[in-house]
């Protein structure tokens, strides 16, 4: 049945090719040879399922091999900390092969089935991964299928002007093509990278380059395309990956007249990928990275009898955390995180505060209109808050993409920093550092105890402050999203274990929360989960459907909440904090400390 579905995709978006049928069958040739060479240790874990994702016990970070370990073999002596802090996925950020130099975080890949030799070699991380298996852990990567780096061999045959490997691009002899689709598209990075087509003199050709001019776009609409990127993600299942990353999958189909995102054929395409996954390594899951609108996003979870991803970034959740420290008003969160999206059985949202990329602020503008505010003047407001802009503002970052026409922008800067630990540490201000800490652990928190799986974002548990050196680096100092890639700092991570210093209590509290979910099925990934109103704008509430009621206070001052706002939400009298182990009695007002929040079974 799963052979008729892939069939039937692989039809509808190529069918009308005359090579259809033949190049179907290379498809199923790609996937029998995978399925065969998979390795016994792979095959004998297969048999498990992918259902691994749903538990409690599963704790992600992210981090970058140079700024973590440096190298592969630096990183086999750093997994002792990672499982120290309790993680049980690691997603490394790009180690393939990519380009020398500029190539935006190592998203402009060079050779997908190469590690980049600053790091390593392929075997050392399949080694790795065992390692990490045999610890529980699972290992994600990122799968930057949209485009390649223009020095990737089908490019670089394509520049010599071998028409098969310029079919594999987006390539036009004149602009007329490419000034229809610049009508409808919008750019992904208008200033550092504005229009979407880059034209080449020596090839005489335009091509699409949606992201940085270095990063050629696949043409998905040539079926040879889609059977080497299948093929490529097979062999990488079959090294022992258990989570694909797909890189920007919004974008992987374009259409003149549309905006050439989150269009139907790249449902299809996604759907047939997962199916391929799943026949070759039914272990393994895919997580898509559609940092689009809500009503988009979900629709990569795909439906009840195709799906698509397993797991997706929660950048909405993100977006309104941030949103609500800087407002202290919670009310924007509840009303759109209540917002029922149909979503198939087993759909996990990854809950994240920071990762590498910016803060883009996706809000729910007709809830923002509800609550009397205007949606530009409030962005504004979140713009330069989180630049640091206001007398009163605690945050130190940068802005990112910022658009002189539109005053549109983005934020960066890592979640120390956004959350006002450099300024209270600038200013030497102990109690605005305390209150910094207090926001650090309150957004961890929130992505631990919310349903879904937490991320964090390597360095952020010990409290990891901006990283102001990247404006030396002439080929980074363009992209302010570097502020948040720095180094991680070995000799911070060190006073993990020291009383009294702040990266000592960030571990040892973010460590506890984690303990603490992985003890509890109460945090299983899959729950459902309501956020409630209790009376107080500033104390946002949501309950799980295993019993789990969370109460977080947004701001710097103590609040109250009423008994009776949470009283019709369970029957207990009272209700135990599972973190500081208090109790707290439902006949009674709820009191909360500044930014005090309780995880109450
Ligand atoms: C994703 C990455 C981002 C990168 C882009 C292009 O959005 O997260 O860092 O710039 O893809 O590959």
């Amino acid at each position: 049945m799963r052979e008729g579905t892939l069939k039937e995709f692989y039809f509808e978006l190529y069918g009308k090719q005359g090579n259809a049928e033949q190049k179907y069958q290379e498809l199923r040739e790609i996937i029998e040879t995978a399925k065969q060479s998979r390795k016994k240790e792979l095959k004998q874990n297969d048999v498990k399922g992918n259902d691994w994702y749903l538990s409690e016990k599963t704790v992600g970070m992210m981090l970058y091999l140079d700024n973590f370990s440096g190298d592969l073999a630096e990183f086999e002596k750093k997994i002792n900390y990672i499982a120290e802090l309790g993680i049980t996925y690691v997603h490394f950020m790009p180690l393939l092969k990519t380009r020398d130099k500029n190539n935006d975080g190592g998203y402009a890949v060079v050779d997908y089935l190469k590690i980049h030799e600053k790091f390593g070699d392929m075997e050392q991380f399949e080694k790795i991964i065992s390692k990490l298996h045999k610890k529980g852990i699972h290992t994600c990567i990122d799968f930057v299928l949209n485009h390649t780096a223009k020095e990737h061999e089908w490019a670089l045959k394509a520049k010599k002007g071998e028409k098969e490997f310029q079919d594999m691009y987006m390539m036009y002899d004149t602009d007329y093509i490419p000034n229809e689709f610049e009508k409808t598209m919008p750019e992904v990075f208008p200033l550092v990278a504005p229009k979407n087509f880059t034209y080449y003199d020596e090839m005489k050709k335009w091509i699409l380059t949606s992201f940085y001019e270095f990063q050629w776009d696949l043409n998905y609409k040539n079926p040879e395309v889609f059977n080497k990127i299948a093929e490529i993600m097979c062999k990488l299942a079959n090294i022992g990956i258990d989570i694909f990353r797909l890189d920007a999958i919004p974008f992987m189909w374009k259409e003149i007249g549309t905006n050439c995102r989150n269009l139907p054929q790249v449902h299809m395409l996604v759907k047939m990928l997962h199916i391929i996954l799943g026949e070759v390594a039914p272990s393994a899951i895919m997580k898509g990275e559609a940092i689009v609108e809500p009503k988009e996003i979900v629709k990569y979870f795909g439906d009840e009898e195709n799906r698509e991803c397993e797991v997706l970034y929660n950048a909405s959740f993100m977006v309104l955390l941030w949103n609500s420290l800087a407002t202290k008003d919670v009310r924007l969160m509840q009303r759109s995180l209540n917002i029922n999206y149909q979503t198939p059985k087993n759909s996990v949202w990854v809950n994240y505060a920071r990762c590498h990329d910016d803060i883009g602020w996706g809000l729910e503008e007709n809830i923002i209109r509800e609550l009397g505010m205007d949606p530009f003047l409030h962005k504004q407001f979140l713009i330069n808050f989180y630049e640091g802009k206001y007398k009163d503002s605690f945050a130190i970052g940068e802005l990112y993409e910022f658009d002189e026409k539109t005053m549109d922008a983005r934020n960066s800067g890592t979640l120390a920093s956004l959350c006002g630990l450099e300024k209270a540490l600038k200013e030497k201000n102990q109690y605005a550092v305390e209150l910094a800490v207090k926001r650090i652990l309150l957004l961890h928190g929130m992505i631990i105890a919310y349903t879904g799986i937490p991320m964090i974002y390597s360095g952020d548990e010990i409290g990891t402050l901006n990283n102001w050196e990247y404006k030396q680096d002439s080929e980074k100092k363009q992209d302010s999203r570097w502020l948040h890639r720095g180094k991680f700092d070995w000799d911070k991570a060190a006073l993990r274990k020291q009383y009294g210093t702040i990266e000592g209590y960030l571990f040892q509290n973010v460590k506890k929360m984690i303990a603490t979910r992985k003890e509890s099925t109460l945090f299983s990934s899959d729950t459902t989960v309501q956020c409630f109103d209790t009376w107080n704008q500033s104390v946002f509430g949501f309950k799980n459907g295993n019993g789990l009621m969370v109460l977080a206070n947004f701001s710097e001052f103590q609040q109250a909440i009423c008994c009776e706002s949470v009283k019709g939400l369970t029957e207990k009298k009272e209700l135990t904090d599972l973190l500081q182990g208090k109790t707290i009695n439902l006949s009674e007002n709820i009191i909360l400390g500044p930014y005090e929040f309780l995880w109450l079974q």
